[in-house]
């Protein structure tokens, strides 16, 4: 297998968003405004809370694409304008549909909230083809018990939340052929997966150090990926643990109109999305 090389690699910003929820933003930022088909990625803290400090993301719209959220640490609790509502707990997986549009709230969870703790995830924002913007919102949400896990041998591990890998698939099913793979690696560890060349890949590296295709990535750095190879090799060269995100998906190449929650093909349906959203056509949360 021919490797893939990294193209270039930065540090996610820190940032704030929601009503304070403390973040790094790898992208969109001045360095990447996105990576087709994938248009945003956070890392939420890791943040460690006092009773009654939680912050999260009051009601905000979405229409167009696709956000998904993977918590390792801490509560969120989900609730949108037609009546849909979960609570994501260390481990789950959140795949929502935006399609048409929804209102929703993302905030901490009671137990986090009153008691404090540790918050940690991560939110992923998807794109949708033309053909599926305007689908009918679907929640995929998934216990972390049922997102499968692939090893090789003791120090590979491999949460497979979307696609396959080491012969496993996972269970969340993408409009798209997405690949979302969260690897634990031992020190000294490699760890190859084939990704399709047509794909669009990178890496986030959460814990530890990373080599891959020549390159190092430090934590907190996006490593993007280029399309030279039929695969992704990453290796722990670190010390510790190495704890990193492989995201793989195949590029749109449609054009993308996006303003703030909404992300279309057109400025005339982004007018149109804020219309709808104003006229309480996506729905209201009270
Ligand atoms: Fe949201």
């Amino acid at each position: 297998m021919t490797e893939r090389k990294i193209i270039t690699s930065f540090t996610a910003m820190p940032a704030h968003d929601g009503d304070g929820v403390d973040l790094r933003r790898a992208f969109p930022g001045v360095q990447l405004t996105d990576h087709d088909p994938f248009l945003l990625l956070d890392e939420l803290g890791p943040t460690d809370l006092a009773p009654g400090e939680a912050r999260g993301f009051p009601p905000h719209p979405h229409r167009g694409f696709e956000t998904v959220t993977y918590l390792l640490s801490g509560e969120m609790q989900h609730r949108d304008s037609w009546g849909n509502r979960g609570l994501l707990r260390s481990g789950d997986v959140q795949w929502m549909t935006a399609g048409s549009g929804l209102v929703h709230s993302e905030m901490p969870g009671e137990e986090l909230a009153r008691a404090g703790g540790r918050l940690h995830g991560f939110q992923l924002w998807v794109n949708l083809p033309r053909r599926d913007k305007m689908l009918a919102p679907r929640y995929q949400d998934t216990p972390g018990e049922r997102i499968p896990v692939a090893t090789d041998g003791d120090s590979v591990r491999v949460k497979v939340i979307a696609g396959q890998a080491l012969g496993v698939t996972g269970v969340i099913e993408t409009r798209i052929p997405i690949l979302y793979l969260h690897a634990t690696l031992a020190p000294g560890a490699e760890f190859v997966q084939p990704v399709a060349r047509r794909a669009n890949a990178f890496l986030y590296v959460v814990e530890g150090e990373a080599e891959s295709g020549g390159s190092l990535i430090h934590p907190k750095q996006i490593g993007l990926l280029d399309r030279s190879g039929e695969g992704v090799r990453i290796r722990n060269v670190g010390g510790s643990e190495l704890s990193v995100l492989l995201l793989a998906g195949d590029p749109l190449g449609e054009p993308v109109a996006r303003h703030g929650p909404f992300v279309m093909n057109s400025k005339e349906e982004i007018i149109q999305a804020v219309d709808d959203f104003r006229s309480g056509r996506m729905g209201s949360m009270v």
